[in-house]
């Protein structure tokens, strides 16, 4: 379905070329002058230059053709060639009932469905989450949304670190700790192998007293890095090891995740791309890109017009070990082969840019990827604390995911515990929700790169800009639902105040932001347009009193303008990763 935008602007496209002009000259957008129309035309202007007429006259044609179109209750020309529009009711509310009827809720379609694959999330197994693996997740979950919502078609991938030397150092340390363990003795068959017995607690307590314990002792330091490069050469103890840890830490991420109403359709890591190691070897090797320096294999990825200097990027260390890129680059190869995408986009921390232009670099040179597949580095700021730097734990320390969401969550609890509204069974429910509500929309509602400061106070108030205030507008329409038994069908004939029309304009105009959303890659378009909407709805709210209003037609036509807000501010909500409530 169109846009009401698309729409006007047709009709003025067409008025424009049945007067004789230019049908590119009638794009409508919104009136930056509300208290004069509603939307505005600015094409005469443009159409003076190139027509050598003054652009009052351009206005005067277009405006006589535009007059006889019942879609406009208004059109008018105003100062030098202004056209200002308004809308007719009728028009209106006909346009949102067949967005309420439209499968995607009014929001257009992309053409040619693109096949997206999105990376985040990318925690590394053996270390518990902590906040910084946050945003990844918020946002990537969001971006895959917004993609959805515009009608392409998403794969979701984790990309677990499960490969690094992080994973060395941790086999290093149970090495050491538990030689008893059948797989550290000689002629061990790893077809064998026994669950470890170690719970995840356990595991992340190795992987710190591992790394601190590498940084003073030079020969355990040698010995993880000789672990991780015959655990990547495919040592298959090792491996089979590495896949134990994975299993016993897994549980636990997604535990994670799933509280963040966060859902990954691949848990595929980097050991994954292990496979496609000697075929990026060969591809670069084909190319002659791959040369030697300092032992290591390196390809250059400069290029002539760099205004900063990128290094080349390095795919074998000396000791015969991969690094990131490597992994990257692989797992590249691996999506290419799996799902042929149109874009692959990545949502990772934005100190990792110079990563991501020399893994992009380097893919397009290789043709690993097409000339037009769009590899798209999302990167984004930190989440901090009231001191401006990176949130931590009260005495400083590094504060792990599920800490900082149980301390969300139970001042949610708090919140709610003396609500009238919900019942007792339903408070933890609710209160999770809110959690989620308030986390991802304080996070999303800032453009990504931006760094911003977590405050819980802020982000659980039940006004202002927050996930809370959004969760209370739809409380409030379902209770208002509950008392007067509505019928959820949308038959307004009428539009009876100021407030309301102008609250309709807003929702049928909602659908104009996801297009921009995902022009941006921005869910922070849609963050601000359902706060809009939302206060709107207040204002609306208060100054209509639909429980005592005596005409059953204007109470009906409220109620239902009550059933157009919720909906689209539902989607929004479902396109943010927020799940919504029924009372609170
Ligand atoms: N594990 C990485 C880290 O903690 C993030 C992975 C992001 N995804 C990627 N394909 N590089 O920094």
């Amino acid at each position: 379905m169109k846009t009401l935008i698309q729409i006007l602007t047709d009709k003025a496209s067409v008025a424009f070329t049945e007067c004789g002009y230019s049908g590119e000259l009638g794009t409508v957008s919104v009136s930056d002058r509300p208290d004069l129309c509603q939307f505005q035309c600015n094409g005469a202007f443009s159409g003076a230059k190139l027509y050598h007429k003054a652009p009052r006259m351009i206005a005067d044609d277009v405006v006589k053709r535009l007059s006889d179109d019942p879609t406009f209750s208004k059109a008018e020309v105003v100062g030098a060639g202004f056209i200002n529009l308004n809308i007719s009711d009728e028009f209106l509310l006909e346009h949102i009932n067949e967005m309420l009827e439209d499968a995607d809720l009014g929001i257009p379609q992309a053409q040619k469905a693109e096949t997206i694959v999105l990376d985040y999330g990318g925690p590394n197994i053996a270390k518990p989450l902590h906040v910084g693996h946050l945003r990844s997740a918020v946002i990537g979950e969001s971006v895959k949304r917004i993609a959805q919502a515009v009608g392409h078609r998403t794969i979701s991938d984790i990309h677990l670190g499960d490969w690094g030397l992080q994973i060395g150092l941790v086999i290093a340390e149970l090495s050491e700790r538990y030689p008893d363990w059948d797989c550290f003795k000689d002629g061990f068959n790893p077809d064998s192998f026994d669950d470890i017995p170690l719970t995840p607690e356990q595991l992340y307590e190795v992987y710190p007293f591992a790394s601190a314990k590498s940084k003073t002792d030079e020969t355990f330091k040698q010995k993880a890095r000789q672990i991780t490069a015959d655990l990547q050469k495919g040592d298959k103890v090792y491996n089979a090891l590495r896949n134990e840890i994975v299993k016993v830490t897994t549980p636990d991420v997604r535990s994670n995740y799933q509280n963040l109403n966060v859902s990954l359709d691949l848990w595929l890591g980097e050991s994954d791309s292990a496979g496609y190691i000697p075929t990026l070897i060969e591809k670069l090797n084909e190319k002659g890109m791959l040369y030697e320096s300092d032992g290591a294999l390196v390809a250059n990825v400069s290029q002539s017009d760099d205004k900063v200097e990128i290094p080349p990027i390095i795919i074998v260390k000396s000791d015969g070990s991969y690094i990131y890129a490597t992994t990257d680059l692989a797992t590249l190869i691996q999506r290419q082969e799996d799902f042929d995408p149109d874009e692959v986009w990545y949502v990772v921390d934005a100190r990792q840019s110079l990563h991501f232009t020399q893994v992009f670099r380097c893919a397009k040179k290789a043709e690993i990827v097409g000339d037009d597949t769009k590899l798209v580095h999302i990167g984004y700021g930190t989440m901090n604390g009231s001191d401006g730097k990176p949130y931590k734990t009260r005495d400083g320390g590094v504060m792990r995911l599920s800490d900082f969401y149980n301390t969300v969550y139970n001042a949610a609890l708090e919140r709610i515990s003396n609500s009238k509204f919900s019942r007792d069974e339903e408070k933890e429910d609710i209160a999770r929700k809110i959690t989620v509500a308030a986390i991802k929309f304080g996070d999303l509602i800032n453009y990504c790169m931006k760094d911003y400061v977590f405050d819980i106070d802020k982000f659980l108030a039940p006004d202002g800009k927050t996930g809370s205030f959004l969760l209370y507008t739809v409380a409030r329409v379902n209770s208002l639902f509950y008392k007067t038994e509505f019928d959820y069908s949308f038959d307004s004939k009428e539009i009876y105040t100021d407030v309301e029309r102008e609250l309709l304009i807003k929702i049928a105009l909602s659908p104009e932001a996801y297009l921009l959303a995902f022009r941006e890659k921005a869910p922070s378009v849609i963050c601000e347009n359902a706060y809009q909407l939302a206060s709107q709805f207040s204002k609306f709210y208060h100054d209509n009193h639909i429980l005592t209003e005596e005409n059953p037609d204007k109470r009906k036509a409220w109620l239902n303008v009550c059933f157009a807000l919720k909906s689209v501010l539902e989607k929004q909500l479902d396109v943010l990763g927020i799940e919504s409530v029924d009372l609170m």
